[in-house]
C-alpha cells in the first residue's frame, strides 16, 4: 500500500455522525430562523404584494423585501442579474420575493406561505429552442474558429450531423444550503456551507453596505457541494447577515430540500448540434458545433460554463479545422450554475454520441474510430490553439483494453445478443469504451491563485489554513499531507483549520478541481519560509551551515552527524526568537486566454482517463443494470491514492446518475416537478456497478505541480459517458447492429425501452 494512501481526516466523524456541519453548531437561545416567499409566476410584474398576514403570523419577528436592503440588491457573482429578493419583476417560479425571520423555522415557513401576491404575467421563455428563436441570451454569444471549417466540411469525403439534447442535473448534496450569522460588536460573523468564502464575504459586505474587514466568513466543511455552493450559497448568508444586523440576534437560514430543489440552480441543459467531416479512412477533417446552454434567468457563472462546454467539445480528438459557436440562452427558469465538470461533460457527451453515429455511418468499429482520432504527435492542437503536450491516451486506452479484456468481451457480447435476437430472450448487453481529456485551471485567469497560512507551535504541532474549502473531496487531508511531508512529521502532527476569510484573504472558489494543486503549493511555500527561518536559526545558534533535513519526526544534518526531534528543535528555535509562522502564495504560471477570439493556453495541463462499461438491459421494460466497469485514470503522482480512488468512484457514479436516472422535469408553466427525492432518482449503493475495477495510471504530471500530482475532482464524472454509450450499444443490438437508435439523456428505463424498440423495429439498410 502506498505510504500516502491515508484516510480522509474526517472519515471517522463522517461515519459516526460526529462531524459538525453548519446546522450542527450550537446556536444562541434567541436565534431567528429564516424562510423566503417564492414567486408563483415564471415571468411577470408584481402588481400587489400584501404581507400583512405574513407579519401577523405566530412567531414572526421581521419581514423584508427588496426595499429593505441597505446596500446593493444584486448578488450576481460575476455579472449583475441576481437580485437577493425580486424587485418588481419575477423571472422564474420559485424566485424569492420576500424573506421572513421567526422564532422557529416552522413558524417562518408557515408565515412565508401566507403572502397575497398578484402578478401581471409577461411572456415566458422556457426552453433553449425558444430562447434561440427569440435570440434571448444572458451574455454575448461566441464564435471561435480555427482554420476554415466551413470549407473543410464542404470538401469532406463524409459528413455527419448529430443533434443531442443533454439534460441538467440537481446537485443533491446531502447537506442542503445553509448559513447562520452572529452579530459581533465590530462586525458580523457568518458560518456558511460555501465553496467560496471570499465571495460570500464580498456579497454580504455589499448587501449590508459595509467594508470587507467587518465581515468574517467561516466554513469548516460541506456535506457535498459539487459546484452547487460556488455562487448559490451566498444569498442564504446575505439574508442571515441582514436579519442578524437588523435585529441584533443570531439568524439562521437552512433551506428545506424542496425549496433548495426549486430555487437553486442546477447543471445546465445543453442543445448541441455537431457537424463532423471525415476522410475516407475515418480521420476527422473538420468539426462545426452549435453549443447552446440553458442558463436560466441570469448569467451567474454561465460564461465559464458555456465556454467550458466549447473547450471540451473535442474531448480527446483532433479537429484539424473547427468552428465553435456558443449560445448562453436566457430562459425564465432558475439560474443554472456550476456542477462538477462545469459544462465540459455536456460538450464531451455530444462528440462521443457523434463518434458512435459516425462509426455506424462509416462502418468502422467505434473504438477503432475513436483511437484513430486521438490527439497524436503533429495532430495536437486543440480548437482553441493550445498544444496537448502529454499524449498518453493511446497508451492508457491500450492498457485499459487489455485489463478489461475489451475485444474478447465485445465479440462475445455481440454474438450472444445476435443469438438472443433469434429467440424470445429479453436480455441484451452493451459495452463501450470512452476516453476523457479534461483541462485543469480556471479559464478566468485571475482565479488561478491561492494563499496559505502555516503555524508551527512550540510542541511541534502544526496548523495550516488556506483558501480552499472541504466538501468531502479530501482537500484538507491532502494539504495537511503536503505540510507533513515538508516538515518530515506525521500526518497527525498537522491540523487543517476551518477555512476563514480572516486567516487567508481574497481567495478563489474551491472549484475547477484545482484546489489541491493551488492550495497545496501555497502551503508548501509557507512551509519553505518557516524552514528558511529554521535554517537561519541553525546557522546562528547550532553552528550548522546550509540545508537542514526534515524526516521521520527529526531535524538533522544532511550528513547525519546530528539529529534532534522536530518538537525539541522548534522549541529551541522559538527560545532563540525565530518566527515559526508564515504565509504562502501560489499563482499558476503560463496560462492565458482571449475569450472573444477563443485563443490561448487556458489550461496548465490536462487530466486523462478512460472507462469500459458493460450494461445489461431488459427490452420488455427498459430496466437495466451496470454489470461491470473498468477505469484507468490519470492522477499523476497521486498526493493520496486512497482519496483519489474515492473521487474516481464517486465522480463516476454521480456521472452515471446524470446520464441514467436523474431526470429534471418542468411543467408547461415553468414549474419544476422533480422537486424532491420522491420524484428525482439519484444513484444509490444498489445502482453501483456490480464489478467496479478502478486503477490509477501511474505517471507523474509532466507539468511541475505539487509533488507532480494531478487534479481529480471533476474529470472522473465524464468516464460515465461510457455507460450511456453502452446502453445505446445494447439497444442497437436489436437490429443486429445495423442501426444505432437515438437515446435520450438521461437514459431512463423508459427511454431505453423506446430506443431498443426503435432498433428492433428498424427495417432499413444499415445506417
Ligand atoms: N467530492 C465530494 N465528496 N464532494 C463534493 O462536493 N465536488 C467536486 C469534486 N469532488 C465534490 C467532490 C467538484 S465540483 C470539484 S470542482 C472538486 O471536488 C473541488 O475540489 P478540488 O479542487 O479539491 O478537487
Ligand atoms: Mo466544481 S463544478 O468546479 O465546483
Amino acid at each position: 500500500m502506498n505510504e500516502h494512501a491515508l484516510p480522509h481526516d474526517s472519515a471517522r466523524q463522517h461515519v459516526t455522525g460526529s462531524a459538525l456541519y453548519v446546522d450542527d453548531v450550537p446556536m444562541p437561545a434567541n436565534t431567528l430562523h429564516i424562510a423566503t416567499g417564492l414567486a408563483g409566476c415564471a415571468h411577470g410584474d408584481i402588481k400587489r404584494l400584501d404581507l400583512a398576514a405574513v407579519r401577523a403570523a405566530p412567531g414572526v419577528v421581521d419581514v423584508i423585501t427588496a426595499a429593505d436592503i441597505p446596500g446593493e440588491l444584486d448578488v450576481g457573482p460575476v455579472f449583475p442579474g441576481d437580485p437577493l429578493l425580486a424587485d418588481g419583476c419575477v423571472e422564474f417560479i420559485g424566485q424569492p420575493i420576500f424573506a421572513v425571520a421567526a422564532e422557529t423555522q416552522t413558524q417562518a415557513l408557515r408565515a412565508a406561505a401566507l403572502a397575497d401576491v398578484e402578478y401581471e404575467p409577461r411572456a415566458a421563455v422556457l426552453s433553449v429552442a425558444a430562447a434561440l428563436d427569440a435570440e434571448l441570451f444572458v451574455l454575448p454569444t461566441r464564435d471561435w474558429q480555427q482554420n476554415d471549417a466551413d470549407a473543410a466540411l464542404a470538401d469532406a469525403a463524409h459528413t455527419l450531423t448529430s443533434e443531442l439534447y443533454v439534460r441538467g442535473q440537481e446537485h443533491f448534496y446531502l447537506e442542503g444550503q445553509v448559513a447562520f450569522a452572529l452579530p459581533q460588536d465590530d462586525g458580523i460573523y457568518v458560518c456558511t456551507s460555501t465553496q467560496h468564502p471570499s465571495e460570500v464575504q464580498k456579497l454580504v459586505a455589499r448587501v449590508l453596505d459595509q467594508p470587507l474587514h467587518r465581515i468574517q466568513i467561516e466554513c469548516r466543511r460541506m456535506g457535498g457541494a459539487f459546484g452547487g455552493k460556488e455562487s448559490q450559497a451566498a444569498p442564504l448568508a446575505c439574508l442571515a447577515a441582514l436579519f442578524a444586523e437588523r435585529n441584533g440576534r443570531a439568524a439562521k437560514y437552512r433551506m428545506p430540500r424542496r425549496d433548495d430543489m426549486v430555487q437553486t440552480g442546477k447543471r445546465h441543459d445543453f442543445a448541441i448540434r455537431s457537424e463532423l467531416g471525415f476522410a475516407a479512412d475515418g480521420r476527422i477533417t473538420a468539426g462545426r458545433f452549435d453549443i447552446a446552454g440553458k442558463c436560466g434567468y441570469s448569467p451567474d457563472l454561465s460564461e465559464g460554463i458555456v465556454d467550458r462546454a466549447m473547450f471540451h467539445i473535442d474531448n480527446a480528438y483532433f479537429l484539424p479545422a473547427s468552428r465553435l459557436r456558443g449560445y448562453p440562452c436566457k430562459t425564465h427558469t432558475v439560474s443554472n450554475t456550476a456542477f462538477r465538470g462545469f459544462g465540459g461533460p455536456q460538450g464531451m457527451l455530444a462528440i462521443e454520441a457523434a463518434m458512435d453515429e459516425a462509426a455506424y455511418a462509416l462502418g468502422i468499429d467505434p473504438l477503432t474510430l475513436r483511437k484513430r482520432n486521438l490527439y497524436r504527435p503533429g495532430a495536437d492542437r486543440t480548437p482553441y490553439g493550445q498544444k496537448v503536450e502529454q499524449l498518453i491516451l493511446p497508451d492508457l486506452i491500450e492498457a485499459l483494453e487489455n485489463r478489461a479484456d475489451y475485444a474478447a468481451r465485445r465479440a462475445a457480447i455481440e454474438a450472444a445478443n445476435k443469438a438472443a435476437n433469434q429467440t424470445t430472450g429479453s436480455l441484451r448487453r452493451g459495452i463501450a469504451l470512452t476516453p476523457v481529456k479534461f483541462g485543469i485551471s480556471f479559464t478566468t485567469t485571475h482565479l488561478n491563485q491561492a494563499g496559505a497560512l502555516v503555524h508551527v507551535y512550540t510542541d511541534g504541532s502544526i496548523e495550516v489554513s488556506h483558501g480552499g474549502t472541504e466538501m468531502g473531496q479530501g482537500l484538507y487531508t491532502k494539504v495537511a499531507q503536503v505540510v507533513a511531508r515538508a516538515f518530515g512529521v506525521s500526518r497527525e502532527s498537522v491540523r487543517n483549520t476551518a477555512t476563514r476569510t480572516d486567516k487567508v484573504p481574497n481567495t478563489s472558489p474551491t472549484a475547477a478541481s484545482a484546489a489541491a494543486d493551488m492550495n497545496g503549493f501555497a502551503a508548501a511555500d509557507a512551509c519553505n519560509r518557516i524552514k528558511s527561518a529554521l535554517t537561519a536559526y541553525a546557522a546562528d545558534y547550532r553552528n550548522h551551515q546550509g540545508e537542514l533535513h526534515f524526516a521521520d519526526g527529526y531535524v538533522s544534518a544532511p550528513d547525519g552527524s546530528w539529529r534532534e526531534p522536530f518538537a525539541d528543535f522548534v522549541k529551541a528555535a522559538y527560545m532563540a526568537r525565530t518566527p515559526l509562522s508564515a504565509t504562502g502564495f501560489y499563482a499558476t504560471p503560463d496560462i492565458h486566454f482571449d475569450k472573444v477570439a477563443g485563443k490561448g493556453r487556458p489550461f496548465y495541463y490536462f487530466a486523462h482517463g478512460a472507462a469500459v462499461s458493460e450494461v445489461e438491459i431488459d427490452i420488455t421494460s427498459g430496466a437495466y443494470r451496470v454489470n461491470r466497469v473498468d477505469i484507468l485514470h490519470d492522477v499523476g503522482d497521486s498526493l493520496n491514492p486512497a482519496i483519489d480512488r474515492g473521487q474516481i468512484e464517486g465522480g463516476f457514479v454521480q456521472g452515471m446518475g446524470w446520464l441514467t436516472t436523474e431526470e429534471l422535469l418542468w411543467d408547461d408553466d415553468g414549474r419544476i416537478i422533480s422537486d424532491s427525492p420522491a420524484n428525482y432518482k439519484i444513484p444509490v449503493a444498489a445502482d453501483c456497478p456490480a464489478e467496479f475495477n478502478v486503477s490509477l495510471y501511474d505517471a507523474p504530471n509532466p507539468a511541475p505541480t505539487i509533488h507532480r500530482s494531478k487534479a481529480v475532482g471533476e474529470p472522473p464524472l465524464m468516464l460515465a459517458i461510457s455507460v450511456w454509450c453502452a446502453l445505446r450499444d445494447a439497444c442497437a443490438s436489436l437490429s443486429d447492429y445495423r442501426h444505432l437508435p437515438p437515446l435520450a439523456v438521461p437514459a431512463t428505463a423508459e427511454q431505453v425501452y423506446f430506443a431498443a424498440r426503435a432498433s428492433r423495429d428498424f427495417k432499413g439498410a444499415s445506417t
